[in-house]
């Protein structure tokens, strides 16, 4: 018999992902991220990154990690039902509750976290449905699978479809209903009807789960979001966020009522089997709120730049797919073509990274371009010269 190489998979399975091309080779950013960074040796336009109000190296953000860090220390010791909660984890909290105009927040490792832990015990029996949209989020999938109930997904973005789903749950003689949807989709930038789907779903007594994780900073009045952006305050019972993206941390949270703080604190297993994040995330992350409370101008500046970007890109023949928000996909097609495209817009010192199957469909490759607060139109224009040129030479445009 011969002997079983109990490692020998991980060499192959990777080879078949090399060969198939969907491997991922993450380039080293060599100082803090923002508009203009550097990768590989090479000063580059960054025209792909989360980073939409560029505060991630924002020197107020930086410094309240530091003071939070000298107050608090590196790390917050433990887990919080263990070792209790520090002041700033609670203070954090209390500012995304205000934030987000909702009664409680509770802080999670990140918002991947956030959906992994709390889906499953919010949709816990089999007697329950829950309703995903196609294509919400990776970590949404992940926390339904933890979930008992049964799971019915709607067309994207398809109210006729999600009505359809609604009455094959009430059929079930379903318990609860929820229903859960991406406010922003990030592969391709556009926004969930929620006023439709908060309708629907009030009819149905449904409860309805936001992952706001590319609205906040984003939508709505000082960024507060998708909800905010629709005028459903008050009617969108969790939202999940990061502090990942816009607020330029990192760092996940559900807000909602204080019955669902309650709730996730004592049955969401990612928050109670993990540690709080460091003293400095929770500080940096009060002063991204602080700021945006503050500053409007940062999300007003974002959405200059997303429709002169957008714009000119269309002009120049690109197909910006349905992009309504900062996420501003450029439609190639096939993989090996948004490859060639990425590697060669970074020889013209732009630098954005192709999406490819199977994160999006084989026939569906793009350059998922995310527009950034911190970009001139000087430098917009030079990412465009390069746009124009990559796409000219490859033959996506004329
Ligand atoms: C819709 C959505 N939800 C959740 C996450 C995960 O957020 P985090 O980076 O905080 O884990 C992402 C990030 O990719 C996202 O796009």
């Amino acid at each position: 018999m011969t002997k079983r190489n109990p490692v020998s998979f991980l060499r192959e399975e990777y080879q078949d992902i090399v060969a198939k091309g969907f491997d991922w080779k993450p380039p080293t950013l060599q100082g803090p991220a923002g508009p203009r960074a550097r990768y590989n040796g090479k000063e580059v336009l960054v025209l792909c990154a989360n980073n939409y109000l560029n505060l991630a190296n924002h020197p107020k953000l930086k410094q309240a990690s530091i003071d939070a860090t000298e107050k608090y220390g590196a790390g917050s010791g433990s887990v919080r039902p263990i070792a209790g909660d520090m002041e700033i984890h609670l203070e954090c909290e209390r500012r995304v509750a205000r934030f987000k105009h909702m009664e409680a927040a509770l802080l999670y490792m990140s918002g991947f976290a956030a959906n992994a832990g709390l889906l499953g015990p919010l949709a816990g029996g089999e007697v329950d449905v829950v309703l995903t949209d196609e294509l919400n989020h990776g970590s949404i999938i992940d926390g339904l699978r933890l979930s008992k109930a049964e799971r019915i997904i709607y067309k994207h973005n398809d109210l006729a479809d999600l009505d359809r789903a609604l009455q094959e749950a009430e059929r079930k003689s379903a318990k609860r209903i929820m229903v859960v949807t991406d406010g922003v989709f990030s592969m391709d930038g556009d926004i969930a009807p929620l006023p439709g789907i908060v309708k629907a779903a009030e009819e149905h007594g449904a409860l309805v789960y936001v992952d706001d994780a590319h609205g906040e900073g984003v939508l709505g009045q000082g960024g507060r979001g998708c909800v905010d952006h629709f005028g459903l305050t008050g009617r969108v019972q969790v939202e999940i966020g990061t502090f990942s993206k816009a607020l330029g941390v990192v760092g996940g949270y559900a807000a909602g009522s204080k019955d669902l703080r309650s709730f996730a604190l004592n049955k969401s297993r990612s928050w109670l089997l993990s540690a709080a994040p460091a003293p400095a995330v929770a500080g940096a992350s009060i002063a991204a709120i602080e700021l945006l409370e503050k500053e409007p101008q940062h999300v007003q500046r974002l959405w200059e730049n997303t429709r002169y970007w957008k714009q000119q890109l269309q002009q120049l023949g690109f197909d910006t797919g349905r992009s309504e928000t900062p996420i501003v996909p450029v439609m190639l097609g096939e993989s090996h073509v948004a490859k060639k495209f990425s590697e060669r817009l970074f020889d013209h010192g732009v630098f954005a990274l192709p999406i490819v199957f199977p994160m999006v469909a084989r026939d569906k490759a793009r350059i998922r371009t995310i527009m950034n607060a911190g970009l001139t139109r000087q430098d917009l224009d030079q990412a465009l010269e390069g746009f124009a040129a990559v796409g000219r030479e490859l033959k996506v445009i004329r």
